[in-house]
């Protein structure tokens, strides 16, 4: 139709403008119908990819959104349900009555997150090992995986080892482990017994990381961690080995500069060491403490509370930017070099988050002193995280890559 009316213009000299302008008009008209049918098309696709599994990740941040309460779909599993549950996070089990922490989901803003399918995840994983490596947090966040997956597996054809610093969930039919590696500060250091780390003058060796990684470079699936070790100023560093004291070098190095030179040392064994046609590599940024309540306005620190924080944006004085900025710079560092490390970033979605810690509400190792029973915020832990909870969140994200690989 355009293309007749265009040479009628062409012939027809005695039309003038008018005719001109018309057809013009009609041409442009015919554009706007075609790039809607087409507009129309792209947007019927894009719906499709969202309810199957071509969600694409590229096009969306998955960690710029906000929290909504959803007590029909979370949590994700039974607290009481789940085999391996850690005392230390099982919140509901030592007496925390205000269960609504449990009952979060994350929506992105740009698009929504796959639902978790532990069937979907375990096929996925066959014949492959999850290995999380890192600190507590870390852990927290492994056993929330197992947490996920434990239920729908039969207890004949699930299986866990703890050996040393390495413990493996194993899903027998699936020929799959989700296993976790205690590193707290990911080179050598004095923290690495899995029992005995709380020394409170702490030591990395910070040029040393085979001892550790021969436990987890064949991994197909590698999530990191850590952070929370190293929040001091200063750490001792050392040049020699633990094991030979006369001849080892120690020198006390600003943190953050030691911070970067073990993610260094982890980035050379990574880029050297890993397989990077068959690995995906995942690093997890801070997970936020609320100790401070004075950061929100708040009592004393996240014992008794049971809201999240609603600010936009809220950041606490214990995020350190500085130590993520040498996260993304290493990372990115990583990528010139042909290895893609994706960043789960989790640090802002959690920082809402001051109601989801087990605060009192866990396994108290020692006996409480007379004082701790009268102060109760001088005793509640407000790193980790309650089981089912936020970590549960962090795992759905993993979840989008991994699936969606
Ligand atoms: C992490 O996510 C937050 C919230 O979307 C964003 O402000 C921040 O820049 C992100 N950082 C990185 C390293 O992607
Ligand atoms: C979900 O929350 C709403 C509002 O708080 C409440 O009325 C309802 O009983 C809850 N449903 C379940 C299944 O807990
Ligand atoms: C979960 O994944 C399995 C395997 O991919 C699939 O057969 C099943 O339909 C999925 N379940 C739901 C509820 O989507
Ligand atoms: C079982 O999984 C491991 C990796 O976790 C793999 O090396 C091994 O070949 C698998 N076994 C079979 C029979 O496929
Ligand atoms: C524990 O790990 C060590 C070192 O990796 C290994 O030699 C040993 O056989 C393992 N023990 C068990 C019971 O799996």
């Amino acid at each position: 139709m355009a293309a007749k009316k265009h040479q009628a213009v062409v012939l027809g000299t005695s039309w003038g403008i008018r005719s001109r302008f018309r057809s013009l008009i009609a041409f442009l008209i015919t554009l706007l119908i075609i790039t809607a049918v087409y507009l129309t098309q792209d947007s019927i696709g894009r719906v499709l990819e969202d309810t199957t599994d071509g969600l694409q990740l590229s096009e969306c941040n998955l960690f710029s959104g906000k929290w909504v309460f959803d007590n029909q779909s979370y949590p994700l599993y039974k607290e009481q349900q789940c085999t391996f549950m850690s005392d230390q996070l099982a919140c509901e089990k030592f007496g925390r009555k205000d269960l609504s922490y449990q009952n979060w989901r994350w929506q992105p803003h740009q698009c929504n997150l796959p639902r978790f399918n532990a069937t979907a995840l375990l096929e996925t994983l066959r014949n492959r090992r999850l290995v999380f490596v890192g600190d507590s947090l870390n852990r927290n966040q492994w056993v929330s995986m197992v947490c996920l997956v434990d239920s729908w597996i039969p207890p004949k054809l699930r299986s866990m080892h703890n050996n040393d610093s390495l413990n493996i969930f194993k899903a027998i039919e699936y020929n799959a482990s989700i296993e976790f590696y205690w590193a707290p500060l990911l080179v050598e250091s004095n923290s690495d017994d899995p029992v005995n780390h709380r020394i409170p003058d702490r030591t990395v060796r910070i040029k040393a990381i085979e001892k550790h990684a021969r436990h987890w470079t064949g991994g197909d699936i590698l999530v990191f961690d850590s952070y929370l070790w190293w929040r001091r100023p200063r750490m001792k560093v050392l040049w020699g080995s633990f094991e030979s004291p006369d001849d080892a070098i120690y020198k006390e190095v600003e943190m953050l500069r030691v911070y970067e030179m073990a993610l260094r040392t982890w980035s050379d064994w990574v880029e050297v060491h890993v397989d990077r046609t068959k690995t995906q590599l995942f690093f997890v940024s801070m997970s936020p403490t609320h100790e401070r309540a004075k950061d929100w306005g708040g009592g004393e620190n996240c014992y008794k509370e049971t809201g999240k924080i609603s600010e936009e944006g809220y950041w606490g004085s214990d995020s350190d930017p500085k130590m993520m900025r040498v996260v993304e710079m290493v990372l990115d560092d990583l990528k010139t070099r042909g290895l893609n490390v994706q960043m789960l970033n989790i640090t802002q979605l959690s920082e809402y988050r001051k109601e989801a810690h087990p605060s009192i509400y866990r396994k108290q190792w020692e006996p409480l002193t007379k004082e701790q029973i009268e102060n109760p915020s001088s005793y509640a832990d407000c790193i980790h995280w309650c089981l089912p909870g936020l970590p549960d969140v962090w795992n759905e994200l993993l979840y989008a890559y991994i699936v969606n690989q």
